[in-house]
């Protein structure tokens, strides 16, 4: 079984040759070599240091970025990559931020959030019920939900919603980890699952989670959830009614309506709405199911060929739910798989709200769900759309349009608005947009009934969607949009991950001009299907393709075979309305590793091939710093402009700086202006993380970030085999509660730190 429940990201192995790493130095530039010096001298110095970063690359290029555009400018120098040796000196096991900011730490997992919820025990010993009132595991996609005052929203008080994506069960089942297998491990399992929803206030300048406040509360994998929207009701969404109970999940005999679902797993990314509620984003809800050997019964080809489709298989990622809780058995009540892959809305404000699975914003492996407001071209204002990706190689991109537009300072009036709509399914073409060097155009094409689709057919009749009537073949696209998208002849792109919509300094909110267009943003973080590897192949048209089987040829959109280090591309709709059936797009930025001498495998094809400006073929990519090479990252997941028209990227590569990653270090965030593509790199990470969620406050001046998964991989036996943080840094938490560190007992945590400007102001400035 894997250490991690999250699939990998794609890292073939491919020789960089004989040349050393002292070689690839050697070579490179002055300004290159001066810099790698002064960061193994800074890596040295911050180990030894306290709690914030000591050094940052001494260069000549350490001027701030001007404001232009819209954009604020960036007022910090680039921090040096976390490298291990022979480039560094290794990855330290701590969270570094450049001079003059400070972070703390905020929440861990396990921390308590809801009244009555004990502290956290760091032998991992605690049950399923204490978890289900804790801060749940591997935290992701997060929101910050100010209160209103009479001034406007606060910046010292808030809820915060944050998803928590996936569990590591070798760290979270104390000595023994999950095997044997049993109910109770299942359910601390399904507790750790969903997402956290906690208040936070700022006191005496120190961020703190308030423990028993009444907006504490979990959703976890159990919750009682409704289901609405076009799909709500249809007899694939009716499955097996159990009752749940800590000991047991007891199958009544009985399906539900088709209204009513349990639970939420692995919320990835999420979004939230202009009206005040969270979207928690479902993602790889197939590797929570699974089947025993003993289940030999398939369920009908149609829900079969579904499964596929989405990747559930026998073994799941090695969860074993299915073992102890029948509902998760694919095969024995498969209708439960077809209750995830969707957005579900949640009320932070109200403790006691029914989180909504909204089935009209479509069914896959959600990343995040960005919205964006806009006039339409007939001048109604307020309209919305919400831009998200499917994160896995080969599939799409999406925007969901709401048929009403939202009603501003009434949120009862928008209790139900994402419950009719449009979905659309992105095609990037290759048609060039004149006078617009390396732009395109690009088409949303509606997921109806009457959409004409593979073989000159509409899809109401393919058979993939028959229904009795219009209604029962939306329902039927809705649960199998990923087939939709196959049938539309979408644009299979690199693993679309987060979307994120530009934003300006300098323009009222929803309104766009020529020179600062609706623009979003998307991160495809990696492909190492994308031309071929072997032989080419695209999705079926049909639907019949395996989740991530496809090995599709290189395009406009998607320039690199083998894409180890993703790239990020932007659109803008036409007309600046969120409406828009047209847009045009470019990429953003190609990103990978200056020293690489990695060469492509013989067996990818680079039949139309596009290059892109960077000064190498495939892996070098082409991102703007100074000096060349300084910022280089790769693996973009985390994607979001902060409200001050500065682009934060965030990474998933190799957590321990190894493989593709030996010279571009742990995981970041990264910043970037959106119009010279200039990109620093702000925030490092510890060992065998991933860095995932951003958000700050309404004034700026603290920024949220999380830190998931460290020490990735190690086992129970020895938990903290390659990392103990966030103890190895931090002696307290931001309230000042000391944090159990025991060796050989106490494990890494998931957590989020909070971030501050030592002069007060405001972050990225
Ligand atoms: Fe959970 Fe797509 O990352
Ligand atoms: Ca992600
Ligand atoms: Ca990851
Ligand atoms: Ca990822």
């Amino acid at each position: 079984m894997k250490g991690s429940k999250h699939p990998k990201n794609d890292f073939p192995l491919s020789p960089a040759g004989n040349e050393t790493i002292r070689d690839i130095i050697a070579r490179v530039d002055v300004n290159r070599r001066d810099f790698l010096k002064s960061s193994a001298a800074a890596s040295a110095v911050a180990y030894a240091g306290g709690l914030s970063l000591l050094a940052a690359p001494q260069s000549a290029s350490a001027a701030p970025i001007p404001a232009s555009n819209g954009f604020a400018g960036i007022g910090f120098e680039s921090i040096v990559a976390q490298t291990r040796p022979p480039l560094g000196t290794a990855v330290l096991d701590r969270v570094l931020v450049p001079p003059g900011y400070t972070a703390k730490l905020l929440i861990a997992w396990g921390d308590p959030i809801m009244p009555g919820a004990p502290d956290w025990s760091e032998d991992a010993t605690q049950d399923a019920a204490t978890q289900a009132m804790q801060y749940g595991m591997h935290n992701d996609g997060m929101h910050y939900f100010p209160f209103s005052s009479r001034g406007g929203l606060t910046n010292d008080r808030g809820v915060m919603c944050v998803n928590n994506e996936y569990t590591h069960e070798d760290i979270l089942h104390g000595a023994t980890g999950l095997n044997p297998v049993s109910i109770a491990k299942v359910r601390k399992s399904q507790a750790a699952h969903g997402v956290s929803i906690f208040e936070v206030r700022r006191i005496a300048g120190n961020w703190t989670v308030v423990r028993n406040s009444p907006y504490g509360r979990r959703l976890t994998s159990n919750t009682p959830m409704a289901v609405s929207g076009p799909a709500a009701g249809h007899p694939l969404m009716q499955s097996k009614r159990f009752t749940i109970t800590p000991t047991e999940s007891t199958d009544t005999g009985l399906l539900t309506d088709g209204f009513t679902a349990f639970g939420t797993i692995n919320n990835c990314a999420h979004g939230y709405t202009p009206w005040g509620t969270y979207l928690a984003c479902e993602e790889n809800f197939n590797g929570n199911f699974g089947w025993n050997v003993t289940d030999t019964t398939a369920p009908s080809a149609e829900v079969t060929k579904l499964q596929t489709r989405y990747g559930v298989t026998a073994q799941g990622f090695g969860y074993q739910w299915h073992v102890a809780d029948p509902r998760l058995n694919a095969r024995t009540n498969p209708n439960e798989t077809h209750l995830f892959g969707w957005n579900v809305e949640v009320d932070p404000y109200d403790p006691t709200s029914t989180p909504v699975k909204r089935t009209a914003l479509g069914r896959f492996k959600h990343e995040s769900s960005q919205y964006a407001v806009s006039a339409d071209g007939g001048g109604t204002p307020n309209r919305v759309a919400f831009y998200q990706g499917d994160d896995e190689r080969n599939e799409y991109i999406y925007k969901f349009v709401c048929s009403a537009p939202f009603v501003p300072n009434n949120r009862l009036a928008n209790r139900n608005i994402l419950d009719s709509g449009t979905l659309y399914v992105a095609r990037f073409t290759d048609t060039p947009v004149s006078g617009k060097p390396n732009t395109y155009r690009g088409e949303w094409v509606p997921l109806l009934p009457g959409t004409i689709g593979f073989g000159g057919v509409a899809l109401r009749d393919n058979p993939n969607f028959s229904g009795a009537n219009d209604a029962e073949v939306l329902a039927k696209i809705l649960i199998k949009t990923r087939m939709a998208g196959d049938a539309v002849g979408a644009t299979q792109m690199d693993r679309p991950e987060w979307a994120a919509l530009r934003t300006y300094t300098d323009l009222p909110y929803g309104v766009y001009t020529e020179q600062k267009p609706l623009e979003l943003y998307c991160t495809l973080t990696n492909n190492n299907r994308r031309g071929g590897g072997g032989t080419i192949s695209s999705n079926n048209p049909d639907g019949s393709t395996a989740a991530g089987g496809a090995r599709p040829p290189v395009d406009v959109a998607n320039p690199r075979p083998d894409n180890d280090y993703g790239h990020i591309i932007r659109w803008r709709e036409d007309g600046n309305y969120v409406t828009a059936t047209g847009f045009e797009w470019d990429i953003f930025v190609l990103a990978g590793d200056t020293l690489t001498t990695k060469t492509l495998a013989a067996n990818y094809l680079t039949t139309n091939f596009v290059p892109g400006s960077g000064t190498g073929p495939v892996y070098q990519g082409d991102i703007v710093d100074f000096p060349g090479g300084s910022a280089d990252f790769g693996a973009p997941d985390g994607l979001w402009f902060d409200q001050f028209g500065r682009l934060w990227i965030q990474t998933d590569q190799i957590g321990d700086a190894s493989g593709d990653f030996n010279n571009v270090g742990a995981n970041v965030m990264m910043c970037a202006d959106p119009n010279t593509k200039e990109i620093r790199r702000f925030f490092t990470s510890p060992n065998k993380c991933e860095v995932t969620g951003v958000v700050n406050t309404p004034d700026g001046k603290a920024m949220f970030v999380g830190i998931q998964h460290p020490g990735e991989d190690s086992t129970a036996a020895s938990p903290s085999q390659f990392s103990n943080w966030p103890q190895s840094q931090f002696a307290t938490n931001s309230a000042g509660a000391p944090l159990p560190n025991t060796p050989g007992i106490s494990r890494p945590r998931s957590s989020l730190v909070v971030i501050t400007k030592d002069d007060g102001g405001v972050i990225g400035s």
